[in-house]
């Protein structure tokens, strides 16, 4: 098999270094113009577009869908709830390389963000899930929570406030394709919005300073873009890690590129929560992806670009989570 990295590095057009005749270039100049801009950003010229504030959603299954998600009633034992491992009060996720399922098992991966998760090609760090009710679906089974849409459902049934909330809602008694819809509607508005980079690419020139403007530059020569680009900063790909240097653990071969929003407040990073900073993830990144050893100069640089990314849910900034014990509840 072709590896996939291979194909988008290749395809990927705006790196210095590419060869092209005087000819070409007068040929392709509105086109290079555009995919590769150098100062400010021109609207819809940014290999990065700005985060859509969340459209068309009927706040009622939002509302409900929020206190499913917070109901630990949705685990077997009824100790966890969806926000225990993505507290979405700080950044949508846990302070913690791996988080504890119900049984107290280690999951086999670090929890991502449910932050404008909506917006990624597919979910989980595998991207073998294709959308937020299947993964609310299989979030409620083992070895997470170790329960079941249906058992889940007995419990809400029983409850008569939660049964009025439903009927109110979806017009019928609970079932398992409302519960579904509702913890995926909620989902769906977790969009963080007004990042600074984001006002920088609606033409808020002095959003950014201009360190974390060369830090974009930066992070767009030297190919960082190739894999981490589009709404998400990432979340479209599947992609080989640990193409030059081994990058945590070896399995999964292929993971979905993570999206870089709010990277800043998502510590620890990569699959397996194995780097503890920011500044080591990026400086891995250049060493395991392209092959390069970043100055601590460099580093800095990219990592002030990616402070910038970190956007507001609901008016409040996305901060990093507390460290609290593994797999205890959030308060509700
Ligand atoms: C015990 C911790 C834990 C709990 C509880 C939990 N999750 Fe997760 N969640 C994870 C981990 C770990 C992953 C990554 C799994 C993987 O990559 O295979 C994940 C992945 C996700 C993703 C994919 C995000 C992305 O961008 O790929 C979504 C969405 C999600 N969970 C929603 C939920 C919902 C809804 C619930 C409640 C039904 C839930 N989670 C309960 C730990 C948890
Ligand atoms: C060939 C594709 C590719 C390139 C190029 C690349 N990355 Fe990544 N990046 C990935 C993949 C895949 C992961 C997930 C690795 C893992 O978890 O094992 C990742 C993870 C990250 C993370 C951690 C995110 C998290 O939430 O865990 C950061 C930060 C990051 N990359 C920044 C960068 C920077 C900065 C550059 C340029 C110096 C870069 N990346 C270049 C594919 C790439």
């Amino acid at each position: 098999m072709i590896p996939r990295c291979a194909l988008t590095m290749v395809s990927w057009p705006p790196y210095p270094g590419r060869k092209a005749s005087l000819l070409a270039l007068a040929v392709l100049a509105g086109a290079l113009t555009a995919a590769a801009p150098t100062v400010r950003s021109a609207s819809g010229a940014e290999p990065i577009t700005p985060i859509p504030a969340p459209a068309g959603l009927d706040p009622r299954r939002v509302a409900l869908g929020e206190q499913l998600f917070r109901d630990p009633r949705l685990s077997h034992d009824n100790t966890l709830s969806c926000g225990s491992c993505h507290d979405t009060s700080t950044n949508g996720a846990s302070a913690n390389a791996q988080d504890r399922g119900a049984h107290g098992s280690l999951l086999p991966f670090n929890t991502p963000t449910v932050f404008n998760a909506a917006l990624n090609f597919r979910l989980n760090w595998e991207g073998n899930v294709r959308s937020l009710e299947r993964e609310a679906e299989e979030g409620l089974r083992s070895p997470v929570m170790a329960s079941s849409a249906e058992e889940a459902l007995v419990k809400i049934s029983a409850d008569e406030v939660m049964t009025q909330r439903f009927r109110v809602t979806y017009g019928r008694a609970p079932d398992v394709p409302a519960l579904l819809n509702a913890i995926a509607t909620y989902e769906r508005s977790l969009l963080t919005l007004d990042s600074r980079f984001d006002r920088w690419l609606a033409g808020e020139t002095s959003a950014i300073s201009p360190e974390e403007l060369s830090g974009y530059q930066l992070f767009k020569s030297l190919g960082c873009i190739s894999c981490h680009q589009g709404v998400n900063v990432g979340g479209n790909l599947l992609q080989r890690h640990g193409i030059f240097r081994t990058l945590g653990a070896p399995e999964p071969e292929l993971v979905r590129v993570p999206s870089l929003r709010n990277v800043a407040a998502t510590a620890p990073y990569f699959h397996d929560g194995s780097a503890a900073t920011l500044n080591e993830a990026v400086r891995q990144m250049g060493l395991a992806q392209l092959d390069r050893v970043l100055t601590d100069s460099q580093i800095g640089s990219i990592v002030a670009f990616l402070r910038t990314l970190t956007g507001a849910y609901q008016g409040r900034s996305v901060v990093p989570a507390s460290a609290r014990p593994s797999a205890d509840p959030v308060p509700r």
